[in-house]
């Protein structure tokens, strides 16, 4: 039987209040490796932290995954010690013993400034009709097109919905200028977006996606199409409730067993959580989230796998 070891998770700064989230994104991108959700640890007297278990032979495969978290920016393992401190490492006591804490991620600011919204390049076709590339694009102030979502809140969205083996088709349906569309390819998805405004189509394109000028509540897409969905939906009043009349049809696009990952307002959140349960989703992860005073809800559903069809007919069974 392998050990058991603790991570000890600190969540960034300005998301230390979003522990769920952050601890089930961390869960979610370990999938394949059985990490799982650990109720207590050291460090627990400092906000924002949380604990992951992890089996020590998966240890190094995890660390390379670590860089593509969002809502974590350390990860310290505390490992047990009987004599003196070595200089620069840092100790704690929990649960009666001495632990030695190694870090073994720490995010480097400059590679995580050089992906935000406002340092990146995007293709846009601005009212004269002219493609432009533009560096950060951040859309304008008509109603439904604000844009450049953070690099943390991307992360956290893809993650969410990581499907075992880590890879295949995910798409983003309100993709604006591609903030999730970037992280997704990253990640290495075969990945796919879609939105209703055709001025963000050579942007999108040029990212790298599979891209569709589309409604949500119409995608050009087959039934059971996508192993993943992680989007967010215009925010304001003004286009009602186009995250709630989208969720039909995102449900018949995804696989069953797919995940499909939200952040919206928390007043469409109020909308958006009973239309998905009237469609069999199952919820997963529905977590407010504080975005610079901004009520936000971050919702993870799972399309059920259906029963298994019998194989032989029916009129056998009358005979
Ligand atoms: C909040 S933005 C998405 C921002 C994106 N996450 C990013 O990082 O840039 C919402 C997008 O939804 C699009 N949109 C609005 N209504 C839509 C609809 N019914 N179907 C598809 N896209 C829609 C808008 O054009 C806008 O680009």
């Amino acid at each position: 039987m392998s050990a058991m070891l603790k991570l000890i998770c600190h969540a960034r700064p300005g998301r230390k209040r979003a522990r769920e989230p952050a601890r089930m994104e961390m869960v979610c991108l370990l999938r394949d490796f059985d990490a799982a959700a650990a109720s207590g640890g050291p460090l627990s007297e400092e906000s924002g932290v949380f604990w992951v278990d992890l089996r020590e032979p998966a240890l190094a495969e995890a660390q390379r995954l670590f860089p593509r978290l969002g809502y974590t920016s350390a990860i310290d393992l505390p490992l047990v010690t009987r004599g003196a401190a070595l200089r620069h490492t840092r100790r704690v006591r929990w649960r009666k013993r001495n632990y030695e804490l190694h870090r073994l991620y720490e995010e480097r600011e400059d590679d995580y400034r050089s992906q935000a919204p406002d340092r990146s390049e995007f293709l846009f076709v601005d009212a004269d009709g002219t493609t432009r590339l533009i560096r950060g694009y951040r859309g304008n102030d008509r109603p439904g097109s604000r844009r450049g979502l953070s690099v943390c809140d991307a992360r956290l969205l893809v993650n969410l919905v990581s499907p075992p083996g880590g890879q295949g088709r995910l798409i983003d349906p309100f993709a604006g200028a591609g903030g999730i569309v970037r992280h997704a390819l990253a990640a290495g998805f075969e990945t796919y977006s879609s939105d209703v405004d055709p001025a963000l189509s050579p942007g999108l394109t040029h990212l790298g996606s599979e891209h569709r000028v589309a409604d949500a509540r119409e995608l050009p897409f087959p039934t059971e199409f996508f192993d993943a969905i992680a989007t967010e939906p215009p925010y304001d009043h003004a286009q009602g409730s186009a995250a709630t009349r989208s969720v039909a049809e995102l449900a018949r696009v995804l696989k069953p067993g797919g995940r499909t990952s939200m952040l919206c307002a928390t007043w469409q959140a109020r909308e958006v959580l009973p239309a998905a349960e009237e469609l069999g989703l199952r919820i997963l992860l529905c977590s407010p989230i504080d975005r610079k005073g901004l009520a936000c809800t971050v919702i993870v559903w799972e399309k059920p796998v259906r029963p298994p069809r019998t194989t032989y007919p029916q009129i056998d069974l009358i005979r």
